[in-house]
């Protein structure tokens, strides 16, 4: 397994089958903000500290009353069950997640049903990704099947109610949905097969184009009230990006705010997401942070956290390591990233979550 994630990359993308490669590395229009969620982390330096020597550091954190052994989790990633070459990478997504500690964020598009990928996680929290179709009596059904499966929180993906524009996708016409791929939770939902003629196993192109037509709902403000009178669980908003609309969102009473740009997929602004991060955090006050978008080595976790995140979400990375090894692969990943984010706390002298603030962090010129 290769270590740096440069390697990693090159070498998953040639083990994926090509008709997965496009839609795991490939972004949104030019990619050039899914390329700048990556370099803006080569922006920002950490000045060391010197004569804080500690043999012990610790990267535990506080979410949500639980106390988390490492800062990390897996962002949400629909097709990761594609990704394995057993095609069950939700469950070894989630085998990982008992194995390390860090919590998987089970998306709405798996292979596997949602209460099996939950049976996996062991001791490790898991949280249920929500992508709102328009029928709301199935997004319900949805956040109810996750609690009655143990799920710790429920994330609703705000950026995500239509496709954005990919051209590499346009152009190899290879949307895995589309082919009726990673709809488990759908097919295997009461309230869904309820909208069908017939079962989707006795008519795939009925199930998958239902499935297109209720997808994604426009959500608007007017749609947080019933968003959060969902659950009693954790309830987080991915996608935000701006501080008015972290305060608005939290004032609509969210839990948890997700700072991320979907790692460049969805809409190509042009801003980093780590560069939007700070003025979140500092709207967001006592709201836990969750980030994600660009993070690719250890001292890129620890930058996100000294900006202020309360954990950092891994995405590619951790596909391209299932993509290679399955639930091994994933397990490297995670590790090579947690040694050198503890080894880089040890030598620069911060030896705990504590120590890494704002101040610590400065921008390169240039
Ligand atoms: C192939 C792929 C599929 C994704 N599917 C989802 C998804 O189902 N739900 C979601 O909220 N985000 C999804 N995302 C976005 C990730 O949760 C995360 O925001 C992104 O991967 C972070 O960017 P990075 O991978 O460049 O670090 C997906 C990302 C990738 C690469």
């Amino acid at each position: 397994m290769p270590i740096r994630y440069e390697e990693l990359e090159a070498k998953a993308l040639e083990a994926l089958p090509h008709t997965l490669v496009d839609y795991v590395a490939g972004g949104c229009g030019n990619e050039r903000t899914q390329d700048a969620n990556v370099s803006a982390f080569d922006r920002l330096g950490i000045v060391p500290r010197m004569f804080r020597a500690s043999r012990e550091r610790d990267l535990s954190i506080e979410l949500f009353g639980m106390r988390l052994p490492t800062p990390l989790f897996m962002s949400p990633i629909g097709v990761i069950g594609l990704c394995a070459q057993d095609g069950h990478g939700d469950v070894a997504t989630a085998k990982a997640a008992s194995r390390t500690g860090v919590p998987m964020v089970a998306s709405t598009l798996t292979v596997d049903p949602l209460e099996d990928v939950a049976a996996h996680f062991g001791a490790t929290p898991g949280f249920f990704q929500l992508y709102t179709p328009t029928d709301r009596d199935l997004a319900e059904s949805f956040v109810r099947r996750a609690e009655i499966a143990g799920y710790k929180a429920i994330v609703v993906t705000l950026d995500t109610w239509v496709t954005g524009w990919r051209p590499r996708d346009l152009r190899s016409g290879h949307f895995p949905q589309l082919r009726g791929h990673c709809l488990e939770n759908y097919f295997s939902d009461e309230r869904f097969r309820s909208m069908l003629l017939k079962p989707p196993q006795d008519d795939l192109q009925a199930a998958t184009l239902q499935w297109a037509k209720i997808f994604g709902c426009p959500l608007t403000w007017d749609d947080l009230p019933w968003l959060r009178s969902l659950t009693k669980l954790p309830l987080l908003v991915k996608g935000i990006c701006h501080p008015e609309d972290a305060r608005r969102a939290i004032d609509g009473g969210v839990d948890g705010i997700y700072c991320s740009n979907h790692g460049g997929r969805q809409a190509n602004g042009g801003i980093a997401a780590i560069d939007m991060l700070p003025a979140v955090v500092k709207a967001a006050g006592k709201t836990p942070v969750l980030f994600d978008s660009g993070v690719r080595t250890g001292v890129d976790v620890i930058k996100a956290l000294a900006l202020g995140a309360t954990a950092v979400g891994i995405g590619r990375p951790y596909a391209y390591g299932l993509a290679l090894d399955g639930v091994e692969g994933i397990v490297h990943v995670l590790r090579c990233l947690l040694a050198e984010a503890d080894l880089f706390m040890a030598i620069n002298g911060f030896p705990t979550r504590a120590d890494l603030q704002p101040e610590i962090v400065q921008r390169i010129a240039g």
